[in-house]
């Protein structure tokens, strides 16, 4: 089973999206089993975005991600990874396809709501930056063979 890695990110906290785009992880089958509030400090920030580092958008990322609250949340399922980054959309709202979180609700790349790991590696690596393996729920859901084969 994956994990991956969701940030809502500020405008999507400050747009009142949270229960929005959850609802749209619920829908899918995916299973939540982490999730916090928080203020992003700057060096959390610039470890996640390390790959960035020297890019001329870095340093606006940067402040994005810390100017606000964001919704950090670890969601778990079958090929979560690939799911969540199709709900999601494509990094540039201009580009997301119609009925993604980004096409539906952004414009500019600069501002596209959402954070969702690329990769199971990389999904793995954030999950164990972001929280701690107490911070993550081990629970059975009931509902799940109607969902997962
Ligand atoms: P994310 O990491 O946030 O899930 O987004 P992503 O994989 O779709 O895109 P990535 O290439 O990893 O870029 C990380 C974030 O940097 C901002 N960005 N701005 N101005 C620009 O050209 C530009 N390119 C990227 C976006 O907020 C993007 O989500
Ligand atoms: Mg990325």
């Amino acid at each position: 089973m994956e994990r991956t890695l969701v940030l809502m990110k500020p405008d999507a906290v400050q747009r009142g999206l949270i229960g929005e785009i959850i609802g749209r992880l619920e829908n899918r089958g995916l299973r939540i089993i982490g999730a916090k509030f928080m203020l992003v400090n700057r060096e959390l920030a610039e470890t996640h975005y390390a790959i960035h580092k020297g890019k001329p958008f870095y340093k606006g990322l940067i402040n994005y991600i810390t100017s606000s609250p964001v919704m950090a949340m670890v969601w778990e399922g079958p090929n979560a990874v690939a799911a969540v980054r199709q709900t999601m959309g494509a990094t540039k709202p201009i580009e997301a396809a119609p009925g993604t979180v980004r096409h539906d609700f952004g414009l500019e790349v600069g501002r596209n709501l959402t954070h969702a790991s690329d990769t199971v590696e990389n999904g793995e690596k954030e999950v164990a930056l972001w929280f701690s393996s107490k911070e993550l729920v081990n629970w059975e859901r009931t509902i799940d063979p109607w969902i997962l084969e």
